[in-house]
């Protein structure tokens, strides 16, 4: 099963069930938004989440892109992208979570053709504020499925003050033995769904009151859950990067982590380019401009000669389509090569800067800090430059 007739699956599934589907799904928060990208499918929900009343009404369905750079340093695993899409489900103050979680093992087992004997869930085992999430826990007794129980895995907010709750996850098996041990105990289990009973608000001094209304909110990772139905053990492998694995090595020769953190920020960049993001020093545009760095800091170390110009224009218009995003891929590739010009006049003057006497020697945090903060030099970027 492809993305596509994944996604198309997830969203019939839902609407047959009374949700009604979202349309629209930038990366841009709503205005007076703190944060700088849209983390979750939730997060532009966050006001109907806490009782203002949806125009869609109380069943919801969509599917969101998703920018993490929290786990920039993980691109390169076997699950963890920095732009991915997220397929989410909300009961806003409508039903229970018991039945999100009966109607998630369905799907997944039914609808998509996992073997439920691949299946582990996780379910809050309760702290000293908010008892154990027992109907979750009788839920996945009743459907066989085992459940390990957890705290902190187990409860999920989208920041410091807000909604937040006790979740159930389901992980798949990945590994090429029969499933044994636990999600916690063996990184082969995979997670690809999170149920979020979403009942508490947490305020300013960490307490929790309750919200509103009792909601469910949750969101299945598309790139995670296709590689696994693909039988790929990476998502790397899923068909979303056909394209990618099928011209880039051909390209541009390098190992597999980063070949991974080429196609990975590049379409990342791509997706926010297309968002109508531009490259700057500061804020949401730092982003991208941060991405294609570490790109170019990968692709020059062994020859400064590749440019992204080489990139076929099949993967800026694939991506573009595949994000549905209007864009025009041209001006998305000018936009790049316009960054890799820049990036190629910081490297010339950093490396003037790195000659003087002062930086002839073990540098420190210190010498790392005024590189990065008055010369815009990046750590590993140094670090690459004093290895020629
Ligand atoms: N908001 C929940 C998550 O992102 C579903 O995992």
């Amino acid at each position: 099963m492809n993305t596509e007739q994944i996604i198309h699956t997830f969203v019939e599934y839902f609407e047959e069930r009374g949700h009604r589907r979202i349309t629209g799904s930038t990366l841009l928060p709503p205005p007076g938004d703190p944060v700088l990208f849209t983390t979750s499918g939730m997060h532009p929900l966050t006001p109907y989440l806490e009782g203002r009343p949806h125009p869609l009404g109380r069943r919801l369905v969509n599917v969101q892109r998703c920018l993490r750079t929290t786990d920039l340093e993980e691109v390169g695993d076997a699950t963890h992208l920095t732009v991915f899409e997220m397929l989410g489900t909300w009961s806003l103050g409508d039903y229970e979570g018991s039945l999100s979680l009966d109607w998630g093992f369905k799907l997944l087992t039914e609808g998509l053709g996992v073997d439920p004997g691949l299946l582990h869930a996780t379910v809050f085992a309760g702290d000293d504020r908010t008892g154990p999430d027992t109907a979750s826990q009788q839920v996945w007794q009743d459907l066989g499925v085992p459940v390990e129980l957890t705290v902190e895995d187990n409860w999920w907010s989208n920041g410091p003050v807000g909604p937040c709750g006790p979740d159930s996850e389901i992980f798949l098996w990945s590994g090429n033995t029969p499933p044994r041990s636990t999600p916690t105990r063996d990184h082969r289990w995979v997670e690809v769904w999170n149920h979020v009973m979403m009942r508490h608000r947490r305020l300013e001094d960490g307490s929790l009151v309750p919200l509103p209304q009792r909601n469910v909110d949750t969101g299945l990772g598309v790139e995670r859950l296709a590689a696994l139905l693909q039988g790929k053990s990476s998502v790397f492998d899923c068909d979303v990067f056909d394209p990618w694995r099928r011209t880039v090595p051909d390209l541009w020769p390098l190992d597999e982590p980063s070949l991974r953190l080429v196609y990975d920020h590049v379409r990342s960049a791509v997706v926010v380019l297309g968002d109508g993001v531009r490259p700057a020093n500061t804020g949401r545009g730092y982003v991208p401009r941060r991405l294609l760095r570490r790109v170019l800091t990968t692709l020059w170390r062994d020859d400064p000669s590749r440019s992204l110009g080489d990139l076929p224009g099949e993967l800026f218009s694939h991506t573009l389509d595949h994000f549905r995003q209007d864009a025009d891929p041209s001006d998305v590739r000018r936009l790049l090569l316009g960054e890799e010009r820049r990036f190629g006049r910081l490297l010339e003057r950093g490396s003037q800067v790195l000659a003087r006497p002062r930086f002839r020697r073990t540098l420190t945090d210190e010498d790392f800090h005024y590189l990065h903060d008055t010369h815009g030099l990046p750590r590993d970027l140094v670090i690459s430059l004093r290895q020629e």
